[in-house]
């Protein structure tokens, strides 16, 4: 199978890259330098020139806090780009799996998200990866919309490696603890695509649409914070764990709003034959090379 990935450089476009070498599939990878996904023209010959049986999006803009004075950009990225991926999709008559975010909620819920909740995004990023949604929607039928969270891996910066780093420095730490999420390993969600794109390939039908793909462990930041340290002690990444205080979200401002609870139902996966994320099972993976 043809695979056209972009965003190869992120977190999960690096481990896409990884999980495809075990596989025969004919991969054609890009990063925002070959393809800016923004660039309409650009887009539609890289498109025609691969001639793909699939496009998997894994560019976007993720400076979340930057995202609020960059909003052009922002948009640029997380909707016109994906918009033009689902108008060459259609154009070839090929699925386009994009991914999204549990930022299109406001976290004012109580029960985890499902897909068909009411989305209310509360800043310039969740509300411009939403444009992307619908763009994509519109644009193509055949399309699998991955909405994931707090993800990490042993690539890029992610809050794993950031704790990681953080503990070597100093004795004592402050992680907010109002919070409420699910941690995803970014290598789980790649071997989800791939699970979808050989469906795809082996003629399943698939149910196109939009789904929940995040860990399978709610948590809050400082819960998330507590479960690295003593995974990166346990292996001997850190030599002791740093004293660990809960704080509210007021004592921590940031410019772009979180939402309080983004925790997010992942029960319809099965609709397409992929499980949840065991973040904590893999979390070992991502502390390596700290
Ligand atoms: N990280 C999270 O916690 C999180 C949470 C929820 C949802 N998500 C979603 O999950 C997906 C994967 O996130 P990630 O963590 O892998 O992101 P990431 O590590 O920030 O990687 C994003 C990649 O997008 C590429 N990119 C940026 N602008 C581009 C453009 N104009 N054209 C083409 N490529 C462009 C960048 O490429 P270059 O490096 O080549 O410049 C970058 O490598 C995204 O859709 C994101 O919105 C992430």
């Amino acid at each position: 199978m043809r695979i056209l990935l972009t965003g190869k450089n992120g977190q999960l476009g690096r481990c896409f890259q990884d999980v495809l070498t075990e596989t025969n599939h004919e991969l054609f990878a890009y990063g925002s330098t070959e393809l800016n996904i923004a660039d309409a023209s650009l887009v539609a010959a890289v498109v025609q020139q691969v001639n793909p049986d699939i496009i998997v999006n894994a560019a976007a803009y993720t400076a979340v806090d930057k995202a609020e004075t960059d909003s052009e950009n922002a948009y640029l990225v997380n909707a016109t780009g994906p918009e033009l991926l689902a108008k060459q999709a259609a154009a070839l008559n090929i699925p386009l799996i994009h991914v999204s975010t549990d930022y299109v909620f406001d976290g004012e819920a109580i029960m985890p998200y499902l897909p068909s909740d009411k989305t209310n995004p509360q800043g310039v990023y969740g509300a411009s990866k939403l444009a992307g949604e619908r763009a994509a929607i519109a644009a193509c039928d055949k399309y699998i919309i991955l909405r994931t969270s707090w993800v990490f891996s042993e690539y890029g910066n992610n809050f794993v490696k950031t704790m990681v780093r953080l503990a070597k420095e100093r004795d004592a730490l402050s992680v907010v603890a109002d919070q409420y999420g699910c941690p995803t390993y970014a290598g789980d969600l790649a071997k989800a695509i791939l699970h979808i794109c050989e469906q795809h390939e082996q003629d399943k039908p698939l149910a196109w649409g939009t789904y929940h793909y995040c860990g399978d462990t709610p948590t809050s930041w400082h819960g998330f914070a507590r479960a690295i340290f003593a995974k990166a002690e346990l292996s001997g990444v850190i030599a002791k764990r740093p004293q660990l205080k809960a704080i509210s979200s007021d004592q921590y401002p940031t410019p772009a709003k979180r939402p309080e609870y983004s925790i997010m139902s992942t029960e319809s996966l099965s609709i397409i034959g992929v499980s949840p994320s065991d973040w904590l099972s893999v979390l070992n993976k991502s502390l390596i090379n700290q």
